[in-house]
């Protein structure tokens, strides 16, 4: 059955005060729509989770530093609500830009620690952009847990802070990155790859596969990060904009993997950014 696709908040309220009266466990998945097999996963571990299920499309523009990234981003609504019929969603909730930005709106909220380095340093207010309307979408859908790809290791970490700060009541549920049968993570950026670009682009999660088994078999980190660092170059990309060991759990810089730890990296291929991470085992481990 076809969800129902909701724009005003008014129409969430009556919906999910219903739900809240039934007693139901509410789930979101919140999304920027061109939805992929990554995001249909996290759809299915929400129903798994949960009585009723939520999911947000909305391209939240204060989240782009960079306006022709906002402009470029695919907008696919009804293939979208295609994808998402067959899997027994609750509700699809693609608020109009007002509902989330009302006339005067002047609040922020900015996560300070995980939020900083990594595609913070790069990103200038993007990690502003996400907590902010997170925290909208989290309290306007009123859910319970709310479901978030690992592929945005940072982005899930950051999550992660705010919802402990401010008490928020929701469980945070992190997934594991969705990848094709080559490696390269799902993101909605692949679209925009030239077929050429996109058969190099496994060149990433190989780099950073390899690197994070020699680490965690004892390989010293930045002679590990080097050779990654070149692999990714040697595969055709054209930059690479960061490639760092940090704390699974705080995101702190390490210089060993002697605590559990991810590895994270951005790189330019075909003028597009593409981001990854992998969990590096405990060296020695
Ligand atoms: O990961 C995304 O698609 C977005 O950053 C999110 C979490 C939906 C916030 O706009």
């Amino acid at each position: 059955m076809t969800a129902p696709i909701l724009r005003r908040l008014s129409e969430l309220h009556a919906l999910t005060g219903r739900w809240q009266a039934e007693g139901a466990r509410i789930a979101v998945v919140p999304t920027m729509g061109a939805l992929h097999a990554g995001h249909l996963a996290l759809v299915s571990a929400a129903k798994a989770g949960a009585d009723r299920v939520i999911v947000t499309i909305f391209v939240n523009p204060r989240q782009f530093d960079n306006p022709d990234d906002l402009a470029k981003y695919p907008r696919t609504e009804g293939s979208d609500a295609e994808k998402l019929a067959p899997l027994g969603v609750d509700a699809v909730y693609v608020p109009d830009p007002d509902q989330i930005y009302p006339e005067g709106f002047a609040t922020t909220v900015s996560v300070a620690g995980v939020s900083e380095g990594l595609c913070g340093a790069h990103r200038p207010g993007h990690f502003d952009g996400v907590a902010t309307v997170v925290s909208k979408l989290l309290l306007q859908t009123r859910a319970g847990c709310a479901f978030f790809g690992e592929k945005d290791y940072q982005q899930l970490m950051v999550v992660r802070r705010l919802v402990r700060d401010l008490d928020l009541p929701v469980e945070i549920v992190g997934c594991p990155t969705v990848r094709e049968a080559d490696g390269l993570a799902l993101s909605s950026r692949n679209q925009r790859l030239s077929p050429a670009a996109r058969a190099r682009a496994p060149a990433l999660f190989a780099a950073l596969d390899a690197a994070a088994g020699a680490i965690g078999g004892g390989a010293a980190v930045a002679a590990a990060l080097e050779e990654a660092r070149g692999a990714i170059l040697a595969g055709g990309f054209a930059a690479v904009e960061y490639l760092e060991l940090r704390s699974a759990a705080t995101l702190a810089p390490l210089a060993a993997a002697d605590a559990p730890a991810r590895l994270l990296a951005a790189a330019y291929l075909d003028g597009v950014r593409l981001i990854d991470n992998v969990p590096v085992p405990p060296a020695g481990g």
